[in-house]
């Protein structure tokens, strides 16, 4: 959903058929309600979620959604798709059809991919400037050594999009895995950059974005709204890890 905003006026103005002089008046005798608070200012600026009652009829009721699900492997990050499930058909919520994918897997990735309806909260988490962290665990074919490290830290270049990869944290976890942290999200990142020491990836799981952990007690293919707490704490403080 795009997210409109407008000021208030106008917006009653426009929905409730009076005219803006009008709207001031209404304001005056406290007969407006925004998020439950009586509204006193023309110019308090509304959005597309703002709850709005007017004579004590609800005028606007578009309650934002947030969800996350643990992606199985073989599931599509796409609304629709004629070969594959996709993560929307995993859902049971009546207001599936209005959410977007916040940062996309692959179709062989699994683990944390979260939806909203909420188009400034998902832009807040994917746009690199924000630099809001994306934690994976992989497991590898051969083995892993200091000079993956190295390597992840300072960027790769890609020539087919010509840029060099923003520096990404490579924590050796086992001979055969390592934690990855990125704060982008180019076509098959994490594969191509192991692609470049020959070493394929055998398994791909995000385990976090931001603050927010895949929750534990939600099996592959399973999902939940997020809490209040977590919706605003996501991309609080610094996620940004130290290189
Ligand atoms: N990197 C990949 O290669 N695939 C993903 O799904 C995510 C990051």
């Amino acid at each position: 959903m795009a997210l409109n905003k407008a000021r208030l006026d106008r917006y009653l103005a426009q929905h409730c058929q009076v005219s803006r002089k009008r709207v001031r008046l209404i304001l005056a005798q406290n007969r407006v309600l925004i998020n439950g608070e009586i509204a006193h200012d023309a110019d308090e600026i509304i959005d597309t979620f703002s709850h709005i009652i007017f004579d004590g009829q609800v005028i606007q009721d578009n309650p934002p959604y947030y969800i996350m699900l643990n992606k199985p492997i073989g599931v599509v990050s796409a609304t629709r798709d004629t070969q594959h499930k996709t993560v929307i058909d995993l859902l049971s919520c009546s207001y599936k059809s209005e959410l977007h994918i916040v940062g996309r897997l692959d179709l062989n990735t699994s683990g944390l991919v979260l939806m909203t309806n909420d188009s400034r909260w998902s832009e807040r988490l994917t746009l690199p400037e924000k630099k809001v962290t994306k934690r994976y665990m992989v497991t590898l074919k051969n083995k892993l050594d200091e000079e993956y490290v190295q390597a992840f830290a300072k960027g790769m270049y890609f020539a087919f999009e010509d840029i060099t990869t923003k520096p990404a944290k490579l924590t050796i976890i086992s001979d055969y895995q390592a934690q990855v942290e990125l704060i982008e999200g180019r076509y098959h990142q994490i594969k191509r950059m192991f692609g470049r020491f020959r070493n394929p990836v055998m398994a791909l799981h995000r385990c976090a974005i931001g603050n927010l952990a895949l929750d534990n007690n939600l099996a592959a293919g399973e999902s939940r709204e997020l809490t209040k707490l977590e919706v605003a704490g996501i991309d609080r403080g610094s996620t940004v890890f130290d290189l």
